[in-house]
């Protein structure tokens, strides 16, 4: 077994996005491809001799052979140890989990996320740091900047077997690789923070649910819990195998794409509680017997329940959402005299707050929430917290969606994505609302609507002082009403134009208006000051949720 020291030349196209380096699997199949990049990581991490590095992934297509690759550069790179999940796979939060629990220095996730596998799917890779959580701006930077420049990398010569299928200790060189339980540290987290004996007692008493694990990583992990810990019933969970292609489906749990959940929530034979999680097990979505809840809803709802589950008892420091988010949460924060920070979409700007302490509960439009326990959002989590709040209310989730509207007011929320624009194009649309800026301000827009603040969003991060900026267009109106516009930093093919609309509606005999018709005024007029059919070419948005 040698260390071999392989030439390479830079690739052009390795800047970390806003969750780490995704592109087409045929792209991270090119020679050299993953290897430049992990080294570039590795590079940038000076002090990592004898460290312990965590390895997992969502078990998508390329998956495996990913993790031999990175496990030989991981030994030819000096590390210590190494903890992999077993067969490679570790969903993001249990990742962050195994991180915290073994004081580990860091460790690499293999994800796209949401987005689809397969051969022509799409696969990616992302650094996380000691605290669990995604690698701050300043490091991906610099595992970009590095990237440019690489001529070599360092990994073990490939005569060496590894197994991933079997738990326990392994040698690699003078590294030592663990092959972990993928489940046991989180669902160990889990019964910490949660009160099990509440929800065995709900599914006892006939509660029930259907959680739809989308063939991603997420379903040994409710296969466990769920049905094994809390005692629900087998049937549970549906397509809880993880597949390398999801099943040809699209792993995003939204009502666009968590198709066959959101036909069975709705139909006669509806359970009382719906959820379901994408490839990666960090999102999560949270519907009712025929009833769809937001993701900002949740995080608000969340927020005013928290005290009545365990990890919470003695409340909440402070809220956390993405701007885009709706200000659902931050009504909350107010009545309970807390604060409410605004951050950039992606969940690496939480952590700073989460661990100065400012803030124990977070969450994002994009079906992502999650708290102090780990750096990363939690989709289970979020479960696990809605059936606690089943579990000790006795309510159904309709009825603690309505009383929350009753007391805070309901903002109306909904998305429209603006899917695979020719990047050109879609810069053109944001240069060109840019331009408007400064004119847009105190516009009369009709229908009661009157623009009282047009900005780009610029966060200065209160912990380390740093400053993003350019991180979405809002206009916002004088009745609190919002419309924001950006471009997604997840997509692997064109652009895609994510359109924000949201409209506080205090008065409860408005209360259920469908949401597409209590936005229709916003949405005329985010269509209009953006010009976006001219710009993009396309009649209507690809998907809405
Ligand atoms: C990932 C990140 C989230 C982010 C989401 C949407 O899931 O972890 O923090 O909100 O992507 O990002 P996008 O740039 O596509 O809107
Ligand atoms: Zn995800």
């Amino acid at each position: 077994m040698t260390i071999q020291t392989i030439p390479t030349q830079p690739f052009n196209d390795q800047r970390p996005g806003t969750s780490g380096l995704r592109k087409k699997v045929s792209v991270f199949q090119q020679p050299h491809y993953l290897e430049n990049f992990v080294q570039a990581v590795f590079d940038v991490l000076p002090d990592r001799a004898g460290q312990t590095l965590v390895l997992g992934g969502d078990g998508r297509f390329h998956n495996r052979a990913a993790v031999h690759t990175i496990l030989r550069m991981a030994a030819a790179n000096g590390f210590g140890k190494v903890l992999v999940g077993r067969k490679g796979l570790l969903s993001t939060p249990a990742l962050s989990a195994v991180i915290r629990k073994h004081g580990c220095f860091g460790g690499i996730i293999l994800s796209a996320s949401h987005n689809p596998g397969g051969p022509d799917g799409d696969f990616g890779i992302k650094y996380n740091i000691a605290n669990g959580g995604p690698a701050p701006e300043k490091v991906t930077e610099a595992i970009f900047a590095r990237t440019r420049v690489i001529d070599e990398y360092r990994i073990l010569s490939a005569e060496t077997t590894i197994d991933l299928d079997t738990l326990g200790i392994q040698t690699l060189g003078d590294m030592v690789l663990e092959v972990i339980d993928p489940v046991a540290d989180y669902a160990e987290l889990m019964e910490q923070l949660f009160d099990f004996d509440a929800i065995r007692a709900w599914f006892a008493a006939g509660g029930r649910m259907r959680f739809d694990a989308m063939n991603a990583v997420g379903g040994p992990y409710a296969h466990a819990l769920l049905e094994g810990q809390l005692g629900a019933p087998a049937g549970t969970v549906i397509n809880g195998e993880p597949l390398e292609d999801f099943g040809g489906h699209h792993p995003d749990p939204n009502p666009a794409h968590a198709t066959e959940l959101i036909a069975l929530m709705s139909g006669q034979h509806a359970a009382d509680f719906g959820a379901a999680s994408d490839g990666d097990a960090d999102r999560n979505m949270i519907l009712g017997r025929h009833f769809i809840v937001t993701p900002s809803d949740s995080l608000a709802i969340l927020a005013a329940n928290a005290t009545r589950i365990p990890a919470f008892r003695d409340g909440l420091r402070g809220i956390a959402r993405s701007m885009p988010t709706s200000c659902a949460a931050d009504a909350v924060a107010a009545a309970l005299g807390i604060p409410c920070h605004e951050t950039p979409t992606g969940w690496k700007f939480f952590g700073n707050l989460l661990d100065a302490g400012k803030v124990s509960l977070c969450g994002e439009e994009s079906y992502g929430t999650g708290s102090d326990h780990i750096r990363e959002k939690d989709g289970l989590w979020a479960v696990l917290f809605w059936l606690n709040l089943l579990a000790v209310s006795g309510q159904s989730v309709a009825a603690l969606v309505r009383a929350h509207w009753a007391r805070f007011g309901r903002h109306y929320y909904s998305r429209h994505d603006w899917e695979g624009i020719p990047s050109a194009q879609a810069d053109a649309l944001m240069a060109a609302l840019r331009a408007q800026l400064p004119t847009l301000g105190g516009r009369d827009c009709g229908a009661g609507l009157c623009i009282e603040q047009a900005d780009d969003f610029a966060y200065n991060d209160p912990v380390d002082g740093s400053l993003s900026t350019r991180q979405g267009v809002r206009l916002i109106f004088t009745n609190g009403s919002r419309i924001i516009f950006r471009l997604s930093g997840t997509g692997t093919e064109g652009a895609t134009l994510r359109v924000y609309l949201e409209r506080f509606e205090p008065d409860s005999r408005q209360h259920e208006l469908p949401a597409q018709q209590a936005l229709a005024e916003l949405i005329r007029i985010a269509e209009d000051i953006a010009a976006i059919r001219a710009h993009c070419g396309m009649q209507a948005p690809s998907v809405i949720t």
